[in-house]
């Protein structure tokens, strides 16, 4: 049992006397309102009598009355007894002389000058209470009046009243009595409640508390807090501080082992030993590595926009295995031999890409309707209203089980770790766990996840977590995403949440969740140039595009609502506008790769941007320069990497973004460590790259205020701020990552629920 304290039992007591007062306070004046009005019943009632009284000898008193003071007197003298409360009559003339008077009255008679007067004045009965030595005496006056109706005299009855104030002073006793009881009563049940209600818990709480940030204790949270939310969000809080900790420890292992860097080769044999004997790793997405497309009469390979390339296929030129994705190529069909197979890197075979057929109306429905007019804008908060199409919804359905017949076909009788790639094929998990259980599947998901209230708008979205809990892992940039996953799912579906282990069981099957922040591979693997060939690009690049010797600023998209490019040209235009020195002398260039060009949105989104940035360079260019230029088309590996090179700075302003690569691979190509990165704090990346200059890109002011002290920056703080975020993004790399995935997804083989 745990002790009571000082502070906590004072609080206690305060809210206890607090109660009792008002309750005191209210009874209290119920009290007092009770005796006086039995107070003044008893006053009336002795009232009444001695009007009886006095009615009873106005016959004598007015004979009486007829005759001079000394005869009346001694004719008065019988009547004027008195007995029990009654105390005396006086009789008074109608000029307030006293003509007689009972003994007991003739001490305070000229006290009753008053009531006479009252009632000569009024020709009417008078009362009032008066107090002679200590004692409270009530004093009836009554007027009589002879046959002719003249005032005789005033006929005075005066009864000692002090039984009623004894009466009332006893009932006030008694009541306080049992207001001190109440009280008493009241503070104890208060004190009493409120200790076992809240304070124990509480105290409980934070004694835990306490605990799990100094012991990493491993039970869970006290039973019987105060309230449900309390429940359920220590559950989380708990979940999230073992999910940091456990984040912290990776990161101190990292420390220790930061000669250990992830290389391609590190992973390849880490994978062999994760995927374990004679299990092929297959990689399924949307999108595909290597598309092949006809140009000018010949077939042309190019490598798609899009983080989700650029991260993994290092990973299956690393590994080995098979890529299933759908293939866009117009040229596709050519490329590939009659299964849709074929090796690649076109110019350096390394893994195969298995290309999966769709026809141009599921195309339309599951790519460009449910997933990119649908699942898109519900995950982004970019303030685009999702459309959800039932025909669509079909195509979605159609095509992910158009992947899922290929992936088995793929598999056969063999055994096989399938990595499901983002929201195009949420359904795909459930899909090939339901023919093939014993496959081990991972789902990651490369876009962020919304809160559970902006997901439940989705009429199919409890299909979708069904389709995604078939997966055993699901994976998702950042830790937010992973929370707001789980309660998407306690919400929508029945199940049983793990908030120690972050995970779910669904329809008896467990699915871990958990962040793996994507990156990239290092610039040197990669076929692009170096040394003075690179040096040489970029002079062709400075002169084809007119960039003289200008402050160059670079960003590198796909043409997309999320990516903040509005707010990108404003930032620039308003900088231009503040710092005039600059025109001339500052020059930002925006590679935009045109992307899912069949929705409107997206084609409307081209015209504006390019409306905006022909506005913004009318109003500065001069001469041959201009601020923006706005290259819209395919850029392929080779021109990116020699902007990013050449780049002062790179502006990256998504709106919402799960992590943005591009950032990485600015920083990875920092080999001098001169440029600056400036960053929107909407983006994954933002989380791990602190040392950017982090913007709101709603923000225009401040923007342009970042893009101004980025220009400004002195060359050690640069260099500083830009070796920090190197270091860490060579040490997480693409390999890292694929590696954390593999061995979190075979370590939930043979799990069971609960663990
Ligand atoms: O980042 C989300 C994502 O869908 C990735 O999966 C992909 O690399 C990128 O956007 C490109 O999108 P799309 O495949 O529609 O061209």
């Amino acid at each position: 049992m745990a002790r009571i304290r000082r502070p906590q039992l004072a609080r206690s007591l305060r809210l206890g006397f607090l109660i009792a007062a008002i309750i005191g306070v209210a009874t209290g004046f119920l009290a007092w309102h009770q005796v006086e009005q039995e107070r003044r019943t008893d006053l009336d009632d002795v009232n009444r009598r001695a009007q009886a009284l006095a009615q009873q000898l106005s016959a004598a008193v007015g004979n009486a009355l007829a005759l001079p003071d000394p005869a009346a007197s001694a004719a008065l003298r019988p009547h004027l007894d008195s007995y029990r409360t009654l105390l005396g009559y006086a009789v008074f003339r109608p000029d307030g002389h006293l003509v007689a008077a009972s003994e007991a009255v003739q001490d305070f008679a000229d006290r009753l000058a008053p009531v006479l007067l009252r009632a000569v004045y009024l020709g009417a009965d008078a009362v009032r209470l008066i107090r002679f030595q200590g004692t409270p005496i009530e004093a009836v006056a009554v007027p009589l009046k002879n046959q002719r109706g003249l005032l005789q005299g005033v006929l005075v009855v005066a009864q000692d009243v002090s039984f009623i104030d004894d009466r009332a002073t006893g009932r006030l006793v008694q009541f306080g009595f049992w207001i001190l009881i109440l009280t008493l009563l009241t503070v104890t049940l208060v004190v009493g409640a409120t200790w076992l209600t809240y304070e124990r818990p509480l105290h409980k709480l934070a004694d835990w508390m306490r605990r799990l940030r100094t012991e990493n204790v491993g039970e869970a949270p006290p039973p019987g807090l105060p309230s449900e939310m309390l429940v359920s969000e220590t559950g989380r809080l708990a979940a999230s501080f073992r999910a940091a900790r456990s984040t912290g420890q990776r990161l101190s292992q990292v420390a220790m082992h930061a000669e250990q860097v992830w290389t391609r080769d590190r992973l390849r044999v880490h994978a062999i030993a994760a995927l374990g004997e004679g299990r092929q790793l297959i990689v399924v997405s949307n999108r595909e590595p290597y598309m092949h497309q006809m140009r000018d009469g010949k077939v042309q390979a190019i490598v798609p926009a899009g983080g989700l390339v650029t991260a993994l296929d290092p990973v299956l030129q690393a590994c080995g295995g098979v890529w299933v994705a759908h293939g866009a190529g117009d040229a596709d069909r050519q490329a590939a031999d009659g299964s849709g197979r074929l090796m690649v890197p076109p110019d350096d075979a390394r893994y195969t890409l298995r290309r999966v057929w769709l026809t141009r109306e599921e195309e339309q429905g599951y790519y460009y309707g449910f997933s990119n007019e649908g699942i898109w804008p519900l995950c982004h908060l970019a303030h685009e209203r999702p459309v959800f199409r039932a025909l669509d919804w079909e195509a979605y359905r159609q095509a992910n089980l158009r992947f899922a017949e290929t992936v088995l076909d793929e598999i056969g009788d063999g055994s096989a770790v399938v990595l499901v790639q983002d929201y195009q094929l949420a359904l795909l998990p459930r899909l090939l766990k339901a023919v093939r259980p014993d496959l081990q599947v991972g789902l990651f998901w490369h876009i962020p996840w919304p809160n559970p209230e902006a997901f439940r708008i989705c009429p199919y979205g409890a299909e979708l977590l069904t389709g995604m809990l078939g997966a055993d892992l699901v994976g998702f940039h950042l830790q937010q995403h992973c929370n707001s996953f789980l309660d998407t799912v306690d919400r929508m579906l029945e199940s049983r949440l793990d908030w120690d282990h972050f995970s779910v069981e669904f329809k008896g099957h467990v699915s871990r969740v958990r962040p793996f922040p994507i990156s990239v591979q290092d610039w040197a693997e990669r076929k692009v140039p170096a040394g003075e060939e690179l040096e040489q690009q970029i002079a062709e690049l400075k002169q084809e595009h007119n960039l003289g010797n200008a402050f160059i600023a670079v960003g590198v998209d796909r043409i997309d609502y999320t990516k903040g490019l509005p707010e990108r040209f404003r930032a620039v235009d308003r900088f231009l506008e503040k710092y005039p020195q600059y025109r001339g002398r500052f020059t930002f260039v925006e590679l935009g790769a045109p992307s899912r060009t069949h929705i409107r949105r997206y084609r409307d989104h081209i015209a504006q941007l390019e409306t905006i940035a022909d506005e913004i360079n009318w109003k500065y260019q001069t001469g041959d320069w201009q601020p923006i230029h706005f290259l819209v088309a395919h850029h392929d590996v080779r021109a990116v990497h020699a902007f990013l090179t050449m780049a002062s700075m790179c502006i990256v302003s998504s709106l919402h973004d799960g992590m943005n690569l591009v950032a990485k691979e600015y920083v990875a190509a920092q080999a001098t460590r001169e440029g600056v990165l400036i960053l929107s704090e909407f983006a994954g990346a933002a989380r791990e790259l602190a040392d950017a200059i982090i913007i709101n890109p709603y923000d225009t002011e401040q923007f342009a205020e970042a893009i101004h002290s980025g220009v400004e920056m002195k060359a050690a703080e640069r260099h500083a701020r830009m070796d920090r975020m190197h270091q860490a993004v060579q040490e997480h790399n693409i390999y890292r990552w694929a590696a954390t995935f593999l061995t979190t997804l075979a370590a939930t083989r043979n799990q069971v629920p609960g663990t």
